[in-house]
């Protein structure tokens, strides 16, 4: 009866009534137990309840539980500001804090706007940033976000981004198992991308959004729901080529990418790149409400006080959360467990594709890692193969989402306390899963 009364614009991917979390474990009212690999969709990267985290939180509550930034500073915020600019590039030495990643995505857009006097955004088909008007023309990952929510906020291009499993040149000269391994090969692509993706956003510099309107280019280093594509680093390099060479604002969106996900504490650790603006949510605050954006300080100077801001951000409870979890994230070298169980779980999955070619395409960065599910017969992609293993898996306690615009995408996004058993454990159960469905 009660659940009639919740809106039903949340598609629930399980039936589930979630009682408590520990660790990499969801239980259930009746005590049955799984394994959460969606991680409350990458957000509980220290695990549930963390019990530092949890004490944190615990005691700032006592202390204070909002402390309005523009009336007082809480120290616990300034705190946070340090232990962000230790994981930080160091140019990106001053943080904005808002509540959700689509307002940071949003304050981000602003404060570029602000800084350049321009107008225009360049995003990337496939992306997502977020529900909320700016961030809807923004996400270009599936039309449901957008129907029946036009018109959006003008002065957004698309532009392609760098798949190379999906590129529309690869696959004029590539075979499909050709293109699987270039995938696998990413970041490190060595050179073999063909380029075509920077080159489509040179060419919208001269057909649609001049360099002196365009304000940003806003980019995850790894697109996320769009079907966790990892670009070859050349992609994200040619980039800040093109921004540097026209004076336009690069800003990564590692609202996803970040804290850990990718076996650094940010993707961009992984190609070099430094961003003018870096945007973070998600595993920030290990599911408190919080997020945040860093830049330079000399963009950040460019912000006239009171022309952005909000009432919660920073929530100081949330800031407690943040600091705790980055000083878990270090003592733990939960970064450095995302890059080995990535790989484990990486290999277990291509050991998997080998045995089973409905797994087109196994790719990923850390514990942020897809397999993308075709009909092995004609390539197309199976939406209809990863519901089937999706619903399997669950049926044997293993929660696993899709993602992708043909949503055909499993995504592996274990938290990141995960273990090397419960790694194997997990492999076992997909492969039965498989087993089953192929
Ligand atoms: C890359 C990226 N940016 C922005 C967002 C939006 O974050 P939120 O749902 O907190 O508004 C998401 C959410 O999935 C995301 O993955």
């Amino acid at each position: 009866m009660a659940k009639e009364h919740l809106s039903p614009v949340w598609a629930r991917a399980f039936d589930i009534h979630v009682e408590r979390g520990e660790g990499i474990y969801l239980y259930d009212k009746d005590g049955r137990r799984y394994m959460d690999f969606t991680c409350g969709i990458g957000v509980t990267n220290t695990g549930h309840a963390h019990p530092r985290i949890v004490r944190a939180i615990q005691e700032q509550a006592a202390r204070l539980l909002h402390g309005q930034i523009g009336i007082a500073i809480a120290d616990k915020v300034l705190e946070l500001t340090d232990e962000l600019a230790s994981i930080c590039p160091p140019e990106l030495d001053t943080f904005f804090f808002s509540n959700s990643g689509a307002e940071a995505v949003e304050a981000a857009i602003k404060l570029a706007k602000q800084a350049t006097g321009r107008t225009n955004v360049i995003a990337f088909e496939g992306s997502f940033h977020g529900r909320t008007h700016l961030t809807m023309a923004l996400t270009m990952s599936k039309t449901s976000y957008r129907s029946k929510y036009q018109p959006l906020p003008a002065g957004v291009f698309a532009a392609p981004y760098a798949h190379c499993y999906h590129c529309p040149v690869a696959q004029r000269t590539l075979s499909a198992a050709e293109r699987a391994a270039l995938s696998a090969s990413c970041p490190n692509d060595g050179g073999r991308c063909c380029g075509y993706a920077p080159e489509a956003v040179r060419f919208l510099l001269k057909t649609q959004t001049a360099p002196q309107e365009t304000a940003a280019i806003i980019v995850e280093p790894v697109l996320g729901e769009g079907g966790y594509v990892v670009p070859p680093a050349s992609f994200l390099r040619a980039l800040r080529q093109i921004c540097d060479e026209h004076g336009i604002l690069l800003i990564f969106d590692e609202v996803q990418t970040g804290f850990g996900r990718t076996g650094k504490f940010f993707a961009l650790e992984h190609v070099g790149v430094v961003p003018d603006i870096l945007v973070m949510a998600k595993g920030l605050a290990s599911g408190m409400p919080l997020s945040c954006v860093a830049a330079r300080r000399e963009i950040m100077q460019t912000w006239p006080p009171g022309s952005h801001g909000g009432t919660y951000g920073p929530n100081v409870v949330s800031a407690a959360a943040a600091v705790e979890t980055i000083r878990v994230m270090k003592d733990e070298r939960l970064p450095e467990n995302s890059l080995a169980r990535g790989q484990q779980l990486l290999q277990g999955l291509r050991a998997l594709q080998r045995d089973f070619p409905i797994l087109g395409d196994v790719r990923g960065l850390g514990c942020m890692v897809a397999t993308e599910l075709i009909d092995p017969h004609t390539g197309a992609p199976s939406k209809h193969l990863a519901q089937q293993l999706v619903k399997h898996c669950a049926d044997h306690n293993l929660l696993l989402l899709t993602c992708g615009s043909y949503e055909n995408v499993i995504r592996w996004i274990p938290p990141l306390v995960v273990n090397e058993a419960q790694i194997d454990e997990a492999l076992q159960i997909f492969a039965a899963a498989l087993d089953q469905v192929a």
